[in-house]
């Protein structure tokens, strides 16, 4: 396991763990415009979406924002932060997560969490490319059995930070990760125009969830 920061040091980020997903206390305490992007969702999806957005608003208050305003989902579902702020939120099962930072220090941000168990069968070959494979199946044989989650996870992250910079989709084979075991990782952007060639990326395997952040100053 590693023991580096996911973010750079302007960032805060608030996570906790869940075991009830049905759970609406936080939706419920939620700005009205933000109940109502979900109010005719499964209440599953109103707890996730609530937590992760009370995530989100106690990131901005330990960045001194007091009263954020809604955080709604635009484009494509990414999230609208408050003027002069970017950040990037998650959620899966037993985890909720979000982070913000200044855009004065930071231009976007990506984080994706997910169980660390291995993929599905054939889900790999169908999100990587043969290099992408060889190295997690390196990384399987050296004990990392989660690295074709880490990889996916890892992908996502650039989406989330890809997006927001581009108002462009990206497809899988559109970013070649190259994962290393001090927990960092590149994702190096193929599509173009790029706003960057690459991103630098961190990741870790905590608590059964394996993390993955990207950011771009
Ligand atoms: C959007 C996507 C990345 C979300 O990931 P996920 O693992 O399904 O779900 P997570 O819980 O981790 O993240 C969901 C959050 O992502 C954020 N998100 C959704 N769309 C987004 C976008 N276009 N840009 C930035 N963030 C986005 C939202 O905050 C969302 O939470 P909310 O709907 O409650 O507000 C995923 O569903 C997807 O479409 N992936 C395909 C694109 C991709 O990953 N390409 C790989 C490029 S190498």
């Amino acid at each position: 396991m590693q023991d580096i920061s996911l973010f750079p040091p302007e960032a805060r980020c608030v996570f906790f763990l869940t075991d009830d997903a049905s759970d609406l206390t936080r939706y419920e305490d939620l700005l009205p415009d933000e109940r109502d992007e979900v109010s005719a969702a499964v209440d599953v999806r109103k707890g996730e979406f609530g937590d992760a957005r009370w995530c989100a608003h106690q990131a901005l208050r330990e960045l001194g924002v007091e009263s954020a305003g809604a955080i709604l989902r635009g484009e494509r579902g990414m999230p609208l932060w408050p003027e002069g702020f970017t950040g990037s939120l998650t959620h899966t099962e037993g985890l909720r997560a979000a982070v913000a930072a200044p855009k004065r220090h930071v231009h976007s941000m990506g984080l994706d969490a997910e169980p660390a168990e291995p993929l599905p069968d054939g889900v790999l070959r169908s999100i990587a490319s043969p290099t992408e494979i060889e190295m997690v199946s390196q990384l399987q044989a050296d004990g990392y059995t989660w690295a074709d989650r880490l990889l996916f996870c890892a992908k996502e992250a650039t989406y989330k930070c890809w997006y927001p910079m581009t108002r462009r989709w990206l497809d899988f084979d559109e970013a070649e990760i190259e994962l290393r075991p001090d927990g960092t990782f590149t994702s190096q952007l193929l599509a173009r125009p790029a706003p960057v060639p690459l991103f630098e990326g961190r990741w870790v395997q905590r608590c059964g969830y394996v993390i993955a952040a990207t950011y771009v100053r």
